[in-house]
């Protein structure tokens, strides 16, 4: 094992398959302390059995947590926040992209499941371990975007349809949630400017996706993945950037920038960086929380 993040702390969330527990056995392999982040406790052990095959030594803890929910993000922070005395690397890699929906679906906080997921999500639980990140600086956040944007060049935050009240598609609303991703990433870097916390955006190209990841679709939608999966990268060449940024020196004091798969600094469409947009994503993002008073009501009431 390469001891390079040796006494490091990683936190990923969708870490039991795909590009995430890719990232988790590289960065175990270089000596991290890896918290997996998984919606499942059975399908998290299992990815983290197998990860302690490849590295015996590795040092992993599953935490469970799903992300479509407030009360289970507040609840995983509270765990790390009182079982870890540093976080290194927040990688926000989980996300959901089921594009059999065809109706907004609200999770119990009121948020469509996509936006909240993919975006809510990484903006809460980045807001409850920032602290902590800032007690272990030098200290990164990842956050993880898509190439598909390159489909959707005028593409801007719509935020008289956030929760896609007026007009819904499962693939748009999942565009939509990763360039919010990526206008977070740039505002949360300005925001954290001083601090020693770097956040940059990963844009994830075709990466194969296996069909028992996609139960859920239909058989046309399934040929489609099929045909993607021959143009697509492995999810082990794919984390190799998740781990140049979670844990290169060389990268360590850049900040607010989009990276592609070869590791490579990109941009991103024209409107993403318009600082508006940014503070009115912020403020409209603030607006869809769920105050842990409120959350702690809803827990007492069940
Ligand atoms: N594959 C591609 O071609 C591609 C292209 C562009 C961007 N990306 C991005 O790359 C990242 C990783 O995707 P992948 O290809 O590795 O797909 P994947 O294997 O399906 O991984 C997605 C992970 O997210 C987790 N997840 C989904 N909803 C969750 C929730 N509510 N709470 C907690 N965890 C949840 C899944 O957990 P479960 O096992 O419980 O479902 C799974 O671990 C995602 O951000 C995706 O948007 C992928």
């Amino acid at each position: 094992m390469n001891q390079t993040m040796k006494g490091k702390v990683v936190l990923i969330t969708g870490a039991n398959s795909g590009i995430g527990k890719e990232a988790v056995s590289q960065l175990a392999g270089l000596g991290a302390s890896v918290i997996m982040a998984c919606r499942s406790k059975e399908r998290g052990e299992q990815a983290c059995q197998e990860v302690l095959q490849r590295f015996p030594e590795a040092d992993l803890k599953v935490m469970t947590v799903d992300l479509s929910s407030q009360a289970s993000i507040y609840n995983l922070a509270d765990q790390v926040n009182t079982y870890y005395r540093r976080l290194d690397v927040l990688i926000h890699n989980a996300a959901n992209f089921d594009l059999s929906l065809k109706e907004p679906a609200l999770t119990g906080d009121g948020v469509e499941t996509i936006f909240a997921t993919n975006h809510i999500a990484p903006f809460l639980l980045t807001r409850l371990l920032l602290d902590l990140l800032k007690a272990s600086v030098p200290s990164r956040i990842i956050t993880v975007s898509s190439k598909g944007l390159m489909v959707y060049p005028t593409l801007d935050i719509d935020f008289e349809n956030l929760n896609g009240e007026r007009r819904y598609s499962a693939q748009r609303a999942y565009y939509h949630s990763k360039l919010a991703q990526i206008m977070f990433t740039y505002d949360l870097a300005e925001r954290l400017a001083g601090t020693g916390v770097t956040a940059n955006c990963i844009q994830v190209t075709n990466v194969a996706v296996p069909d028992e990841r996609l139960p859920q679709l239909p058989g046309w939608l399934k040929k489609m993945y099929a045909l993607k999966r021959s143009i697509s990268i492995t999810p082990a060449r794919m984390a190799e950037t998740y781990t140049y940024l979670a844990s290169d020196p060389a990268v360590g004091q850049i900040s607010g920038n989009l990276w592609d798969e070869n590791n490579r600094q990109i941009k991103s469409n024209r409107n993403s960086y318009n600082r508006e947009t940014w503070n009115k994503l912020w403020l409209a993002s603030e607006k869809m929380l769920i105050s842990r008073d409120s959350l702690n009501d809803r827990w007492e009431t069940k």
